[in-house]
């Protein structure tokens, strides 16, 4: 997605290979979101940038008496005035970030192993996944979210200054496998007719994943998979799952291609006893691995 983008302010300081230039920038980012706006303040000098500040106007909640414009031009005119006090100062206090965490390779598939329970039947369907995947030569990553720390998303909209999250914790491991991956397969219980606590905690911290894919673009043609299991006897247990993870995966831009559901689990106990089921599942990761497109 490419923002429409307006100059709002432009200063410049000293000359030569002492100049610095000042800019803020507004962007309309209402494709994404109605009315959000996102305003990018920046320090250029000797072709680098500097130092830089961004916000944008989902951050300012209806209890918080400022707004993104307010802040961003209160926050232009104190950089100026330290630029011209003490421009050596002002860049030893703005040292940039580096990226976090980077990583050189994805696995081929992530399994999201979304039941608390470590030897239940959301397990036994991510081991035939696995394994199909390995006897395929592939690479898989399966991930526990019960076993991570992964703090919950608190709507703060931060993530679509940077397109990453403020919180620097277990989540940016299954971002980054996430966003090489060409097949995410999702197991999920049904509990309390939705999605785990664990993998809900995922899902919405996932957000800045799809704030970092607005600004700046990610993988094409990713599919995902949903296995999932109800103790309970009927389809209609499967209502809620099923929206939540479609609408999940739809905010990636990863495909929907493909649900297992099996009902009645407390009655069945085991899903090994299930007859046909172990090759319905390992074919679908065939299928899904082997036709990519
Ligand atoms: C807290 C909790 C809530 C549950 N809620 C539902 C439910 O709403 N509907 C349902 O059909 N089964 C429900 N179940 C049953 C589980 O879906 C079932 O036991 C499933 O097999 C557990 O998956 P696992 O073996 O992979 O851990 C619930 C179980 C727990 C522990």
């Amino acid at each position: 997605m490419e923002p429409e983008r307006e100059l709002v302010l432009f200063r410049e300081f000293g000359d030569g290979a002492d100049q610095v230039s000042l800019t803020l920038h507004r962007e309309d980012f209402s494709a994404l979101y109605p009315g959000m706006i996102r305003f990018t303040l920046s320090v250029l000098s000797n072709k680098k940038i500097r130092a830089v500040f961004r916000t944008n106007s989902y951050e300012y909640s209806p209890l918080v008496p400022l707004k993104a414009e307010t802040v961003a031009l209160k926050t232009a005119e104190d950089w100026e005035d330290q630029l011209l006090i003490n421009p050596a100062l002002f860049f030893q206090d703005h040292l940039q970030e580096k990226p976090r965490h980077p990583r050189a390779s994805s696995p081929d598939v992530v399994v999201m192993q979304g039941s608390p329970r470590g030897d239940g039947n959301c397990s036994i369907l991510a081991g035939w996944a696995v394994e199909t995947a390995h006897e395929l030569g592939k690479t898989v990553q399966v991930i526990y979210p019960h076993d991570m720390s992964i703090h919950c998303c608190i709507g703060c909209y931060q993530c679509y200054n940077t397109g990453s999250c403020v919180f620097d914790d277990d989540m940016d491991e299954i971002i980054d496998a996430v966003r090489g991956t060409s097949l995410f397969i999702i197991c999920s219980p049904v509990y309390t007719n939705t999605v785990t606590g664990g993998l809900k905690l995922v899902i919405d911290r996932c957000q800045a994943y799809h704030a970092e894919r607005a600004i700046s673009g990610g993988k094409q043609g990713q599919k995902g998979l949903l296995f999932s299991v109800a103790g309970r006897k009927g389809e209609v247990n499967f209502v809620c799952v099923t929206r939540v993870i479609k609408a999940f995966l739809r905010n990636l831009d990863i495909e929907p291609s493909g649900e297992i559901l099996i009902d009645h689990v407390d009655a069945v106990k085991d899903i090994r006893l299930i007859p046909g089921l172990e090759r319905n599942v390992r074919e679908k990761v065939i299928c899904l691995l082997l036709n990519p497109s």
